[in-house]
């Protein structure tokens, strides 16, 4: 039996038709930009393997740095103990996150890093004396994860309307003017994905926006969480989103990239002014709130590794450049539909209903026949490959792209 057949007998995936889906891909080995499949096809991962990839598959020095830290130590509980990786990690992060950031708490994936941010807001506001702030407000079309608390900041949309039950209410906004309006004594926090909002359908925003934002939490004394999960190290073309509007938040949560790509790990960084509202003799006052693989040592030390790479090698210069040629690529397409490049992401969005428009699943394929891994989200078609993507590796892609919309022009 294929290893396509094995995992149908017993899997079940993520975000996945299990009736309709195509047969998996059989990935056998990873290097560089490309995957290779079981029967001998390679396949330029052209969304980053789900937006974590930015050095390239399997790249020997993260393979080191991994192979070291397990000879050395592979995990340790993570309450009442501590280990070099996660302390490094938490001083590199510190220096390079926006200012003001003074404390790093650990989980495990982007979600949690925003359900810790969330739950950090409210116990934050309850012990200084304010538990009335519960509120939060999020902007439409926001996507912050797949766990509850998460998901209630998302916009409803078809991934949580299943769960709508489950879920606690939250404020959305469009724009600035809606935000000053909804701003009370009553909000603990106001969330936003900075610059760009990937799973929403890749929408990008002014900086100016985020600034506003930023304005008018001062103004109302507020909170502001910004999820980099997508955006954090280089993905918009600065090492964090924030940094277009020169602005710092009180909490940011960052993932997918943080390890490069390589493992689930989740950073939730903060301020000293809300940190400082969890000490108390009162232990009551304890944030808490933990998992089993908090701080893991292995993912650890391979985001130290990733970090040694922006530090040792042009990263985002790398990622400049591959926006100059995103924009002239995608720029041709401006007759399809709207086009949008921020950094190392670019996509069109074509005439569609959303989602679950079956454009996405027919194109997916058309590309996949040319060697190229992307997944429309419905009818927004985007490009997000590593940043070590060469200039020809990116210019076959965006070839088989504009070939897809001009040449097999029937299969959309
Ligand atoms: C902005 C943002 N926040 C949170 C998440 C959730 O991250 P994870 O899939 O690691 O739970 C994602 C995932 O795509 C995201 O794009």
């Amino acid at each position: 039996m294929s290893l396509a057949d094995r995992d149908r007998a017993v899997l079940w995936h993520p975000y996945t038709q299990m009736r309709t889906a195509p047969a998996p891909l059989p990935i056998v080995r990873g290097e560089g930009v490309y995957l290779y499949t079981e029967d001998g096809r390679r396949i330029l991962d052209g969304i980053s393997s789900w937006w974590v990839n930015i050095h390239g598959h399997s790249h020997p020095t993260l393979n080191e740095a991994l192979a070291a830290q397990a000879r050395e130590l592979e995990h340790v509980v993570f309450a009442g103990c501590t280990h070099r990786p996660a302390v490094e990690l938490a001083e590199r992060l510190l220096e390079i996150l926006p200012p003001r950031m003074a404390r790093v708490f650990y989980s495990d994936n982007g979600s949690t890093a925003v359900e810790v941010a969330l739950k950090m807001a409210i116990q934050y506001w309850r012990n200084r004396g304010e538990p009335q702030r519960r509120q939060f407000i999020a902007l439409h079309n926001a996507y912050h994860g797949d766990t509850v608390g998460s998901m209630s900041a998302s916009e409803s949309s078809v991934f949580t309307r299943a769960f709508e039950p489950l879920l606690f209410p939250v404020e959305r906004v469009a724009n600035l003017d809606e935000l000053e309006t909804r701003l009370n004594d009553s909000v603990a926090a106001v969330i936003i994905e900075p610059m760009l909002q990937g799973a929403g359908g890749m929408i990008i925003w002014p900086s100016e926006f985020v600034a506003g934002v930023r304005q008018l939490c001062d103004r109302f004394g507020t909170l502001l969480i910004a999820d980099e999960v997508l955006t954090g190290f280089g993905r918009t073309g600065k090492m964090f989103a924030c940094e277009h509007a020169a602005i710092t938040p009180d909490i940011i949560c960052v993932s997918k990239a943080l390890t490069a790509g390589y493992l689930p790990l989740g950073a939730t960084a903060t301020t000293a002014a809300v940190y400082d509202a969890f000490l108390s003799e009162d232990r009551s006052k304890t944030f808490f709130h933990g998992h089993s693989y908090t701080a893991n040592p292995l993912a650890c030390a391979v985001a130290l590794a990733s970090l040694d790479l922006f530090r040792d090698e042009p990263v985002l210069a790398n990622v400049a450049r591959l926006e100059n040629q995103l924009r002239e690529g995608f720029g041709s397409l401006r007759d399809l539909g709207d086009v949008r490049v921020i950094g190392g992401v670019a996509a069109v969005e074509l005439a569609g209903k959303g989602y679950l428009d079956e454009l996405g699943p027919r194109l997916a394929a058309a590309f996949l026949e040319r060697g190229l891994l992307l997944r429309p989200l419905g009818n927004v078609v985007y490009f997000m490959p590593p940043y070590c993507i060469s200039e020809s590796e990116t210019a076959w892609a965006l070839e088989q792209i504009t070939n897809v919309f001009r040449l097999d022009a029937p299969v959309w």
